[in-house]
């Protein structure tokens, strides 16, 4: 898949308040080989591979099928793929309102261990703090 389609079903899959990577991001991450894209037709995730750690930079579901499985049926795969890719660790920041996603990540036993005070901006404007998440893959 190109730049181009998966910077437009990032587009569907994320809250346009909440929309951070351009194309020129999706450009950087298609040439880059510690930018892992996972998805199907209906879901998107933007991985950042380092030697010891997954970092999951965005993780979406089209919003007419959310709350169908989708969403831990990809981190589900993100948690596979980063124990074959040799990961201690999977981490993440999630915005402190995203209930959804943080619940999702719970339900997978990621712990809370920090917090990024005014971390997002929204297109309004609006701030919002970001709570740091992490998956211990070893234990
Ligand atoms: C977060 C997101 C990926 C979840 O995907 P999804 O397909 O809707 O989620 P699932 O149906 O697989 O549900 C996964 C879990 O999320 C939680 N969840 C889902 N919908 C929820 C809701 N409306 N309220 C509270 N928790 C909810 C539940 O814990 C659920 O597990 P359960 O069904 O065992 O209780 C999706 O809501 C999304 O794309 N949001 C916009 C993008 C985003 O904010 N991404 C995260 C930032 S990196």
């Amino acid at each position: 898949m190109s730049a181009e389609e998966n910077f437009n079903l990032y587009k569907k899959c994320v809250d346009v308040q909440s929309i951070q990577f351009s194309l020129e991001d999706f450009k950087r991450f298609q040439k880059s080989t510690n930018v892992k894209i996972k998805k199907d037709r209906n879901c998107i995730a933007i991985l950042s591979l380092t030697d010891h750690e997954v970092e999951i930079y965005f993780i979406g579901v089209l919003e007419d099928l959310r709350g169908r499985g989708l969403g831990k049926k990809l981190l589900k795969s993100i948690v596979s793929f980063s124990k074959n890719y040799g990961a201690n660790f999977i981490t993440l920041e999630v915005g402190i309102n995203n209930i959804q996603a943080r619940n999702m990540y719970f339900s997978f036993k990621f712990i809370e261990y920090g917090i990024r005070k005014n971390y997002y901006k929204n297109s309004s404007g609006i701030r919002e703090d970001a709570i740091i998440m992490k998956l211990n893959l070893k234990t």
